[in-house]
């Protein structure tokens, strides 16, 4: 089972299952796992135990505030518009994420296909409202994604454009990029160009079987153009699992450095399980970015625990998860030099709503933060034990 999960996550890391209800997935008993404020106590109500299963040497006296215990961002990726769980129509959620995030991130609303939808228009309405709310709440706006290979995300037109796609791609970067300068603090300009399979390093996506692997540095020069202000990532996955891919990354980012290609930081997504990639693994594929003087941002934060089809969230794997989260953490404050640390966002806020329960998979994830009643897990835990030091 495991397997199949990996090779999941090596495709292009989901397949969205097409295949009827959605809704967040699972069973409708789903599992739900309480902690205590003190985090020493954790129940599970659906699993037969009632083993007590927190070891934290540490106990808080009340839930912290994940974004006071940081020194620089945390996000969370967000619903927006009319999405299922959209902050504009889904309320119970607010207060959580004023709480603990200070930084926002669009999961669908920003991408190429909801901003772009026709050759000569943009749309940008339901990401302007997002950004206002971001303002409201003092949280900042990071954008994802200008460019990303996912086939349904790009828009029809494109895919059928005959024009001249370079100067095509190029306006598309401009347009955007112009109308949220000022508004977003940072962009993910290019998503997901490699793979690790191709004897190149590049994936073959549509813009390289159009344009060449030139795309993505006319892209990065674009966006700096439009937007002087915004910091620019290029981000990506199992840039800590598959050394191969890391290299091929590090050979185009010296190659970018070596032109002046405007590239600041690169988010590394990094949806991992609990094993794998290792710790030594995690911290040596930061440093080798870090060394090269990038910002570095976690960019899409999650662990799923159930590859083995287990049916419930045990207490076993909510303490295994804890401390997997709090090591990624550790390792990023242990490697990453303080003024290249930008930011770590979670890829989403409870298990209900996370992406792995979309994709097909035989049982419900639970890769958070937080249950569906938004109490804090073990995991939140591990984050807060890891950014506080404890
Ligand atoms: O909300 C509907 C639901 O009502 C319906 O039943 C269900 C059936 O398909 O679809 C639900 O919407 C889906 C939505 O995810 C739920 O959040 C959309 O179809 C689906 O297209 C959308 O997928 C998003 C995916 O990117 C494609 O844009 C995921 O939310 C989002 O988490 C995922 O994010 C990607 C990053 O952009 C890049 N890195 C990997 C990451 C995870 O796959």
């Amino acid at each position: 089972m495991k397997k199949v999960f990996m090779v999941c996550l090596s495709l292009p890391l989901f397949i969205l299952c097409s295949c009827g209800g959605g809704g967040g997935g699972g069973t409708s008993s789903t599992p739900t796992t309480t902690v205590s404020s003190n985090s020493s106590s954790v129940s599970t109500s659906s699993v037969a135990s009632s083993s007590k299963a927190s070891s934290s040497a540490f106990s808080w006296s009340s839930v912290p505030a994940l974004k006071d215990l940081a020194s620089f961002p945390i996000g969370m990726e967000v619903s927006a518009a009319d999405q299922e769980r959209s902050i504009f129509t889904f309320p119970s959620q607010l207060p959580t994420i004023e709480k603990h995030f200070n930084s926002l991130v669009a999961g669908v609303i920003m991408k190429m296909s909801f901003l772009h939808p026709n050759e000569n228009e943009f749309f940008y309405a339901d990401a302007d409202r997002l950004h206002g709310y971001a303002v409201d709440h003092n949280m900042l706006l990071h954008g994802h994604t200008l460019i990303w290979h996912w086939d349904s995300q790009i828009p029809a037109w494109m895919k059928n454009y005959t024009g001249d796609w370079a100067t095509m791609l190029d306006n598309h970067v401009a347009q955007i990029c112009t109308h949220f300068a000022g508004k977003v603090s940072s962009w993910d300009v290019v998503n997901e160009a490699l793979d690790e399979n191709e004897p190149s390093g590049y994936r073959q996506s549509i813009f390289y079987q159009r344009i060449g692997k030139k795309y993505i540095e006319n892209a990065f020069i674009a966006a700096r153009k439009a937007d002087p202000n915004a910091v620019l990532y290029y981000n990506e996955y199992n840039i800590e699992l598959s050394q191969t891919k890391l290299n091929f990354m590090l050979a185009m980012l010296d190659d970018f450095k070596s032109r002046n290609i405007p590239v600041d930081g690169v988010g590394f997504q990094m949806h991992l399980d609990l094993f794998n990639p290792s710790i030594d693994q995690i911290k040596r594929s930061f440093k080798a970015v870090a060394d090269r003087g990038y910002k570095i941002r976690i960019s899409e934060l999650d662990i799923p625990v159930n590859y083995n089809s287990t049916l419930v969230l045990t207490d076993t794997y909510a303490q295994q998860q804890k401390e997997r989260y709090k090591s990624i953490v550790q390792a990023y404050l242990e490697v990453v030099p303080e003024n290249q640390r930008t930011g770590i966002t979670f890829w989403g806020l409870v298990d209900g709503e996370s992406w792995y329960n979309y994709i097909g998979l035989p049982a419900k994830e639970w890769p958070l933060l937080f249950n569906d009643d938004y109490s804090p897990k073990p995991a939140f835990y591990g984050v807060a034990e890891a950014l506080a030091g404890k």
